[in-house]
């Protein structure tokens, strides 16, 4: 590192904001970002905020051809006595070394992520909507970017941070959606990439999603790679079962991507004495389960939805309809108090929020 100051180059312009309601997810971006380059003769260098622009790379730039890269999701939120909240920004950056670390892309040190993270929001924190719901959307992410057309690790890189103003992820908001279980196509397999959050999990995945989602189904609810017979994630998500009055959810086994959502889950779960366990769940225990009348919730848990209760498990010979397609009062709860803590309207008993 030759330089660790941040230098921030401002815009002359400033671009037109979305009205909140017609926020999506991810589709408008702020007026600065984050850029900073890596070659192995300097190591991570010139750390800057610069205009929102175009990044022109080299046609044989290795991104493009070896899909060498990393990328991270978190929120800033603003609260009603108009201060900025991020949520646990200090775990991202822990996972965006974890996936650079397994995709051979080199690590950056973590106080300047941060910090870097902190003086783009504090920039751009007029574009922080304050609607409910709504949250700035920070997309951090490397790209390989050295010109060469070999198989190999790439010695130039780059770092970026894009910032985006986002609604609900998904139009059903905490509705419960409805999910089907992929038997063809699996998500990740233990040694592969499942556990870092790089772009060839999503572009792998996104045939199934296509496969099912005309006949009304938000997602698909992966199977292990080996059997086919164990739970994994949903969609891009981790998963939760209420059974019984018992949390579960699939343990990390290497092909599951360790959510910051999921971690958090699992600490209120603790918290507020609700037995909770992280194990192996057979699909066929959760039929039983369904069948003898104790499956009671289901959900998803990510960064962009938050959580999102599951209201219908669409399987080869049977479809299982969790709480009468209903929102189940412990997901309810989850969003609640997790989003409570995020605006700041609740009380961080875990010192989550920076
Ligand atoms: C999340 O739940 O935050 C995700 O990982 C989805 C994201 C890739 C849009």
């Amino acid at each position: 590192m030759t330089s660790t100051k941040i230098t921030t180059t401002k815009v002359i312009a400033k671009k037109t904001k979305p009205a909140t309601d017609q926020l999506e997810f991810g589709r408008h971006f702020t007026d600065h970002m984050f850029v900073m380059d890596y070659h192995t003769d300097k190591g991570w260098y010139d750390p800057r905020i610069v205009p929102y622009q175009a990044i022109t790379l080299d046609p044989a730039a290795m991104v493009y051809h070896y899909g060498q890269t990393v990328f991270e999701g978190l929120k800033a939120y603003v609260t009603e006595t108009n201060d900025v909240h991020l949520f646990r920004p200090e775990q991202n950056v822990k996972r965006l070394n974890r996936s650079n670390e397994r995709m051979c892309i080199p690590e950056i040190d973590e106080e300047l992520a941060l910090r870097a993270l902190k003086e783009l929001v504090k920039l751009e924190k007029e574009w922080i909507p304050n609607a409910p719901g709504t949250s700035l959307y920070i997309r951090p992410f490397v790209i390989a970017t050295e010109p060469y057309l070999g198989v190999a690790p790439s010695k130039q890189y780059k770092f970026v941070i894009i910032l985006s103003p986002v609604g609900a992820y998904y139009k059903e908001g905490i509705n419960p959606v409805k999910i089907a279980v992929e038997n063809k196509y699996i998500r990740a397999i233990k040694g592969g990439t499942g556990e870092a959050k790089t772009a060839g999990n999503y572009a792998g995945s996104l045939i199934a999603q296509e496969k099912v989602s005309d006949a009304g189904y938000a997602q698909v609810l992966w199977l292990d790679g080996l059997e086919k017979k164990y739970i994994e994630e949903v969609g891009s998500m981790n998963v939760f079962f209420k059974i019984n009055g018992e949390v579960i959810t699939p343990a990390l086994n290497g092909s599951i991507l360790p959510g910051v959502t999921r971690n958090s889950v699992i600490q209120l779960l603790k918290h507020w004495n609700i037995p909770v366990k992280e194990e192996k769940i057979a699909l066929e225990d959760i039929k039983i389960a369904y069948k003898n009348g104790s499956l009671e919730e289901a959900f998803g848990a990510g960064t962009a939805a938050v959580i999102s209760p599951i209201g219908e498990f669409a399987c080869e010979d049977e479809t299982i309809v969790i709480n009468n397609h209903q929102t189940g009062d412990l997901a309810k709860r989850l969003y609640d108090t997790l989003t409570g803590i995020q605006y700041g309207k609740i009380k961080d008993p875990f010192d989550w929020i920076v």
